[in-house]
């Protein structure tokens, strides 16, 4: 990261360190991935350095954000050791009226999942360029992580759901292979035309298919999402 922050960044480290008021010295903290969570990590792990944190233990989203963390001096486990999470603060890709947004498209839906449901209290970093009016809305990928195996079945069993119909998809690539997750998976990204309709029922038909592991719908789980824009950094509470 450039010692001089674009604005966008700007506004994403200011979500993030919003968000790091939550975190209070012997929680236990889930910790996002992406470019928005970034700033957090890097924060918290400023403050254990200050010493204006102590005992903190991460639990980190993905190898990406292990790493990030453990660079900044961050103790950590995984869910196994730390099962019950006080707080966790990650970035989105979409932000709807409801707080029910769309992630993943840094890959790591799955584990960002495992993580923000085992806590108290998930609290959704963004900029205002991620708000949507409906999810799917924003036209960019909501990802899908599928096992390799038999894959182009799987693909086309999720693409004559009715529940997303009139969406393109993707299998997402990394050069001239399919992507591979953390866990050995593959993504398939569904693009909307205009919002989806009814994005709990598209979240329950994707995941009911054989050889879906999740999908990047995380659905009432935001407790609070944290929007930095130009007229300054809004907390919203889901109601
Ligand atoms: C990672 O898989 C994602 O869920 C990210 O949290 C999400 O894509 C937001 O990323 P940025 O903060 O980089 O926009």
């Amino acid at each position: 990261m450039s010692a001089t922050l674009s604005r966008q960044d700007e506004l994403k480290k200011q979500a993030a360190w919003k968000a790091v008021e939550y975190v209070k010295s012997g929680m236990v903290v889930g910790l996002g991935t992406g470019s928005t969570a970034y700033f957090a990590v890097e924060r918290i792990g400023q403050l254990l350095k200050d010493g204006e944190l102590k005992d903190i233990i991460g639990v980190p989203t993905s190898v990406r954000t292990y790493e990030h963390a453990k660079s900044v001096n961050i103790p950590l486990a995984t869910l196994d050791e730390q099962p019950s999470i006080d707080v966790a603060i990650d970035g989105a890709d979409e932000v709807d009226p409801n707080l029910d947004v769309v992630k993943g498209r840094g890959g790591a839906l799955l584990r960002e999942k495992m993580v923000e449901k085992a806590s108290k209290l998930f609290v959704c970093i963004v900029d205002d360029s991620k708000l949507v009016d409906g999810l799917g809305g924003s036209k960019l990928a909501m990802p899908i992580e599928i096992v390799q195996f038999c894959h182009q079945y799987t693909i086309r069993r999720i693409a004559a759901l009715p529940q997303v119909a009139g969406c393109t998809h993707k299998l997402r690539m990394e050069g001239d292979k399919p992507y591979v997750t953390d866990n050995g998976n593959y993504i398939i990204d569904l693009y909307f035309e205009t919002p989806m309709a009814d994005s709990k029922a598209a979240s329950e038909a994707i995941l009911a298919l054989e050889g879906v592991v999740d999908h990047g719908l995380f659905l009432d789980m935001v407790g609070v999402c944290i929007i930095a824009g130009k007229e300054g950094v809004e907390v919203r509470t889901r109601k």
